[in-house]
C-alpha cells in the first residue's frame, strides 16, 4: 500500500510541477540541482558521454607542436544546454593537464576520475544554456585496443592524423564524447610556419605571425565528436566545386602521395555527386579529403573531410565508401554504437553499387553471391550486424553481412521502393540520430510489406539466413 501510496504521491507532485496544470499565479518551483548522469550508459564505450546536458558548440583553441611527440596547449569552450538543474557535470577526457576550468567564465572547480573530468561550478547550473571553458596541455596518447587497433592522436612524419572513432575524440578535447551529443565545431589552430592544420567544415581564415600560423576552420553542421579532426602536415591542396554545387577542399601529404592529388580531387567530385543523385541532397557545406602517411589500418569518414591514408585514396570504391558514409554515420548518426551497421553495411553496399558503376570491380550480386556460398564463414554468420559487440564493431558482419542485407531488402521491395527508403532514411533523419528499429520501421511503411522476418534472419539472427 505504501508503494502505492508513493506512486500516488510523486505522480500529484509531478502534475503541480507541470506548468500546464498548474494554477497560473503560482511561481513554478525549480527541481533542486543534481550531478549529471557520469555516463551515456552505452556497453560498447563504458563510461563514455554524460548526461545533464546536452553540447550545442565546440570552440578549439589548440597551439599543436608537432616535434617529436607532438603535443597541444589551449582552451576547449563549449556551449551548452543543461536538460536539468545541474550542481555538478562530467566532461569526457583522458590524460592531458587541465590548468583552468570556468563556467559562464567565472572559475568552477574540478576533480580527475578515470576518463572524466568532473566539474563543480560555483553555484548550480539552472536548465537551458552555458558555457565551460577549459584550458589544458599535454601529449595526447592515442588509444590501443585490441579488437579496435590504434586510433584517436596519431603522430606522423611531419604532424599528426587524428581519427576517433569510436571514442578516441576524449583524448585531445573534453566533451561529451558519444554519437548521441552532436554539436557544430569552431578550430583556431597554431602551427609552426610552414605546416598546415585541416580541420572539418571550411576555412574561415589563416594568419601569420612569426614562427607560427593560425589556421580558422567552421563545421556548422551538428557533428558527432567522434567525426571531428585536425590533421596537421605539409600539404598540397586543391579547391574548388563539384558541378552539382558543393565546395571541395582535398590536401594530400607533399611527401607521402603528392602525385595522388588531381586523382583523388576528381574521384572526390564524382562520388560526392553521385551519391547526392542517389541518396538525396549533399547534407553539409563541403566535401574533400586528406590524405596522411599514418600508421593506421583504416580510413576514417571523418565530417566532409574524410582522411584517407596513400594507399587507400587511390582506391575509388575506398572513397566512394568513405562519401557515402557523410549521408550513412554522419548526417544520420547512430544513437548507440551497436547500431553500427546503420553506417558501416550502407557504407559497404556503396562501395559495392561504385564497384558495379565503374566498371572495374564485380556487381552487387556477385558481391553478395560470393559471400552467400562461404557457408562456413564463422565470423559472417555467427556475429549478429545488429548486435556485434565491441570486439566486432568493425567487424566482417556488420560490413559485409550489414551490406548483404540492404541487398536481401533491394530484391524483396525492388529498385524503386529501395531508393525510395534510402532517401526517406536521409531525409527524415538529416543531422540527427537514429536506431536500427527506425530503419525497419521506416522500411515496412514505405515500401508497405511486412519485412520482420528479413530483417530478424539478416541482423538478429545466428546462423546463414534462409527463406526470408
Ligand atoms: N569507419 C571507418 C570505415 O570507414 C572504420 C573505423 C575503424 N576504427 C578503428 N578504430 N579501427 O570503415
Ligand atoms: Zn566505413
Amino acid at each position: 500500500a505504501s508503494v502505492l501510496l508513493g506512486a500516488l504521491l510523486s505522480a500529484a507532485l509531478t502534475a503541480c510541477a507541470d506548468k500546464a496544470h498548474a494554477p497560473a499565479a503560482a511561481v513554478p518551483r525549480a527541481a533542486p540541482a543534481a550531478p549529471g548522469a557520469t555516463s551515456a550508459g552505452d556497453p560498447i564505450v563504458p563510461g563514455g558521454g554524460n548526461g545533464g546536458y546536452d553540447v550545442q558548440h565546440y570552440d578549439l583553441d589548440l597551439r599543436i607542436t608537432p616535434r617529436g611527440r607532438p603535443s597541444l596547449a589551449g582552451t576547449t569552450t563549449i556551449t551548452a544546454t543543461a536538460t536539468q538543474a545541474l550542481s555538478r557535470f562530467d566532461l569526457d577526457l583522458t590524460g592531458l593537464d587541465v590548468s583552468k576550468v570556468t563556467v559562464g567564465g567565472a572559475p568552477a572547480t574540478y576533480t580527475r576520475a578515470p576518463g572524466k573530468l568532473v566539474v563543480t561550478p560555483p553555484k548550480p547550473i539552472s536548465k537551458g544554456r552555458f558555457t565551460v571553458g577549459v584550458t589544458y596541455s599535454g601529449t595526447p596518447v592515442a588509444v590501443t585496443d585490441r579488437a579496435l587497433g590504434k586510433y584517436g592522436w596519431i603522430p606522423t612524419d611531419d604532424g599528426i592524423f587524428v581519427g576517433d572513432e569510436p571514442d578516441g575524440a576524449h583524448t585531445w578535447f573534453p566533451g561529451n564524447d558519444h554519437p548521441q551529443d552532436k554539436a557544430t565545431f569552431g578550430f583556431r589552430v597554431t602551427v609552426p610556419s610552414g605546416l598546415t592544420a585541416v580541420a572539418n567544415g571550411e576555412l574561415t581564415g589563416t594568419t601569420r605571425s612569426g614562427k607560427s600560423a593560425t589556421y580558422t576552420w567552421q563545421a556548422r553542421d551538428p557533428m558527432a565528436t567522434y567525426l571531428a579532426t585536425v590533421d596537421v602536415g605539409r600539404f598540397k591542396t586543391r579547391t574548388g566545386r563539384t558541378p552539382g554545387g558543393v565546395p571541395v577542399f582535398v590536401a594530400v601529404d607533399r611527401e607521402a602521395d603528392p602525385t595522388g592529388l588531381d586523382s583523388l580531387y576528381d574521384d572526390t567530385v564524382k562520388v560526392t555527386d553521385a551519391w547526392a543523385k542517389l541518396f538525396g541532397p549533399y547534407p553539409f557545406s563541403s566535401t574533400g579529403a586528406v590524405v596522411q602517411d599514418a600508421p593506421v589500418q583504416f580510413a576514417l569518414e571523418t565530417q566532409t573531410r574524410p582522411e584517407y591514408v596513400p594507399g587507400m585514396a587511390a582506391i575509388p570504391t575506398v572513397v566512394a565508401h568513405e562519401l557515402s558514409h557523410q549521408w550513412f554515420g554522419d548526417s544520420v548518426t547512430v544513437t548507440r554504437w551497436s547500431d553500427i551497421w546503420l553506417n558501416e553495411g550502407f557504407a559497404t553496399y556503396a562501395e559495392w553499387m561504385w564497384g558495379e558503376r565503374d566498371g572495374s570491380g564485380q556487381t552487387v550480386q556477385q558481391q553478395f553471391d560470393g559471400r552467400y556460398s562461404q557457408r562456413q564463414s564463422t565470423d559472417l554468420w555467427n556475429v549478429p550486424p545488429a548486435d556485434p559487440g565491441r570486439a566486432g564493431l568493425f567487424g566482417r558482419s556488420v560490413y559485409d553481412r550489414g551490406a548483404m542485407t540492404l541487398h536481401a531488402l533491394r530484391k524483396k521491395v525492388g529498385d524503386q521502393r529501395f531508393f525510395a527508403i534510402l532517401r526517406a532514411w536521409t531525409t527524415e533523419h538529416r543531422h540527427g540520430n537514429a536506431t536500427t528499429a527506425q530503419f525497419i520501421a521506416l522500411a515496412q511503411r514505405v515500401s508497405g510489406m511486412d519485412l520482420r522476418r528479413l530483417f530478424q534472419v539478416w541482423l538478429y539472427d545466428r546462423g546463414r539466413p534462409v527463406n526470408w
